[in-house]
């Protein structure tokens, strides 16, 4: 089991580190399926990932985290929009490789089913990348989920709604359900990065990071995984108690 921690200056050094990781695995060949996380923490990922024009990307399915449920089919707050615009367009990807939970499907339990078949069908998933939510989660598993969950229809928190209305006109119009790969799930993938961004962060990577293993703070399960990478800005570690392994840009500077 491996965990490291880094810090980086900036958010565009995060997103750097990232993609350097997923740029690797892709030109070893070991990039099969690619678990892909919304929300602006992965943002710079996305986009250093783009500009790197990496040879390669055609054979790798791309899978999302989580969708909402009860948008309307191409919504462009929908996760199936947010992926399609900030990963698959920028990277040339065939749409027909890249798999988001159906959150508008009338039968939600079949189509959960569905999507663990579609990853167990790939192998599972080879680098996936998470945020974290002010709750803990990681996905959109909240505080409670089991440590062996799967795909599933779930509750999000008010403070979920909360922080996620700012991608909506009020908070009203945020669904209260959603589609998440569960953290047994998660779990599976062979390497996972999770990224925090801002001291709006801090609270919840210290109790991550050093607080109880538990199911009431869902991104403590990382340390349960065997190879994680966690990569913050200095206002997302500036909580933590044990310092971390820092990394600094090639040059040096800060
Ligand atoms: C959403 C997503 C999560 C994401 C989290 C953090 O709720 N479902 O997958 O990790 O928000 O988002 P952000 O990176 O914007 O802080």
């Amino acid at each position: 089991m491996r965990l490291e921690v880094e810090v980086l200056d900036t958010e565009e050094e995060v997103g750097r580190r990232a993609a350097q990781l997923v740029a690797d695995e892709l030109a070893a060949g070991r990039l099969g399926a690619f678990g892909v996380a919304t929300g602006s923490s992965p943002a710079q990922v996305y986009a250093s990932l783009a500009a790197g024009r990496l040879p390669g990307w055609d054979g790798v399915e791309v899978f999302a985290l989580d969708e909402y449920v009860g948008l309307p089919p191409g919504h462009p707050q929908s996760y199936a929009a947010v992926i399609d615009r900030e990963v698959r367009a920028p990277l040339g990807l065939d749409p027909g490789r890249v798999h988001v939970p159906d959150g508008a499907a009338e039968d939600l339990t079949g189509a959960c089913d569905a999507y663990e078949r579609a990853l167990e069908e790939r192998g599972g998933v080879d680098v996936q990348l998470l945020g974290i939510g002010a709750t803990g989660h990681i996905g959109f598993n909240e505080p409670g989920s089991p440590f062996d969950s799967r795909t599933r229809v779930v509750d999000l928190t008010e403070r979920t709604v909360a922080d996620n209305a700012r991608f909506f006109a009020s908070a009203d119009d945020v669904p209260r359900r959603a589609v998440t790969q569960g953290i047994g799930t998660i779990a599976r993938a062979r390497r996972h990065v999770l990224i925090a961004l801002g001291a709006a962060k801090a609270a919840v990577v210290r109790a991550a990071l050093e607080g109880e293993v538990s199911e009431e703070c869902p991104a403590s399960a990382l340390r349960t995984f065997e190879d994680v990478l966690v990569l913050l800005d200095p206002g997302a570690a500036s909580q933590l108690t044990r310092r971390p392994a820092s990394r600094r840009s090639p040059a040096g500077a800060r």
